[in-house]
C-alpha cells in the first residue's frame, strides 16, 4: 500500500495538533523533550520538521528566537496562520530538511526535532545539514519511534491473558534492517491515510550522530503521566515498554 504525502494531512494534523500538541505528544513525549530542551531564553532555536508549529509556538514563549522548517507547504501555511494571529516572532520556511540554505553556518544554538527524524527518507542527509547550521558546543534534541520497540509495519503489542494476570509484550521483527514502511492515521471515522516512515537501528542514530561531529550527551524513553494513563488505552502498556525515545546530541567544539 503507498503512502500519502503529509500534503495531504495538513489540516487534520493541524487540528489533531492545535496549539498545545495532541494527548500522546502533550502528555508523553513532550514532557522530556522540554525537560532535555532546558530553558530556551534568548536562544536561536530551529524547531526541525516543525508540522504545525505548536512546539515552535511554545519555545517562543519560552524566549527563545524561533525558526522553523518543515517539507511540507500546507502545513507550514497552518503554522504561518497561527503566527499571523498570534504574533510571536517565529520564522517559517518551506524546506526539506537536508537542505538548510535559508540558514547560515554554526547560526543556530539548538536544533529541536520533534517525532520527525524517523519520517525523514535521508535521516543522514538531516543531521549533516544539524551539524552545520548548530554553532559548535550546540545541541540537537530530537524525539523519534523509539527503534528498538516500534520497528515500522513489522511491530506489534501482544496482550496475553493467563489465570488471573495480564502480560504485556512488545513482538519486533526486521530489527537490524533499515527499512521504509507506511504509517496509518485515522483521519476520518472512515477514511485512514499513510505517511512514509523509515526504520534505522538504534546504533545507526549514534553512530550517524558521531560521524556529524555530535556526542550523545542524554537519552529518555518518554513514561506516560497521569494525563496520559487516565486518556489513552495504551496507556499502562507504555508505562512498561517505551515507544519513543529523546536523544540528546551535542556538536564537538
Ligand atoms: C509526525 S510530523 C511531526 C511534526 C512536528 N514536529 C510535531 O511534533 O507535531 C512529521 C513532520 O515531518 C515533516 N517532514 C517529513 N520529511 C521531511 C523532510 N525531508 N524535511 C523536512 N520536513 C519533513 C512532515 O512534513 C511532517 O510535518
Amino acid at each position: 500500500m503507498g503512502a500519502d504525502s503529509w500534503e495531504a494531512l495538513a489540516d487534520w494534523y493541524d487540528r489533531k495538533h492545535g496549539d498545545d500538541g495532541d494527548l500522546w505528544h502533550r502528555a508523553l513525549i513532550d514532557p522530556p523533550l522540554l525537560r532535555l530542551v532546558g530553558p530556551v531564553e534568548g536562544l536561536r532555536l530551529l524547531d526541525l520538521a516543525c508540522g504545525n508549529g505548536y512546539l515552535s509556538r511554545r519555545f517562543a514563549r519560552m524566549g527563545a528566537q524561533v525558526v522553523g522548517v518543515d517539507a511540507s507547504a500546507p502545513i507550514v501555511e497552518r503554522a504561518r496562520l497561527r503566527e499571523r494571529r498570534h504574533p510571536l516572532g517565529i520564522t517559517y520556511h518551506v524546506g526539506d530538511a537536508t537542505q538548510l540554505g535559508m540558514l547560515g553556518s554554526a547560526s543556530i544554538d539548538i536544533v529541536v526535532c520533534n517525532m520527525a527524524l524517523m519520517d525523514i527518507e535521508d535521516a543522514a542527509g538531516a543531521i549533516r545539514e544539524v551539524g552545520r547550521v548548530l554553532r559548535p558546543g550546540g545541541r540537537f534534541v530530537a524525539s523519534l519511534n523509539h527503534p528498538c520497540f516500534d520497528v515500522v509495519n513489522a511491530s506489534a503489542w501482544i496482550v496475553e491473558r493467563m489465570d488471573l494476570t495480564t502480560t504485556i509484550w512488545r513482538k519486533v521483527s526486521r530489527y537490524r534492517e533499515l527499512s521504509a514502511g507506511v504509517v496509518p492515521w485515522r483521519v476520518e471515522a472512515d477514511r485512514i491515510a499513510r505517511t512514509p516512515a523509515y526504520h534505522r537501528p538504534l546504533s545507526w542514530y549514534v553512530r550517524t550522530l558521531r560521524t556529524a561531529g555530535f556526542v550523545v550527551t542524554a537519552f529518555e524513553e518518554p513514561e506516560p503521566t497521569e494525563e496520559f494513563l487516565a486518556g489513552s488505552p495504551s496507556g499502562p502498556w507504555v508505562a512498561q515498554i517505551p515507544l519513543h525515545c529523546v536523544i540528546e546530541a551535542r556538536k564537538e567544539p
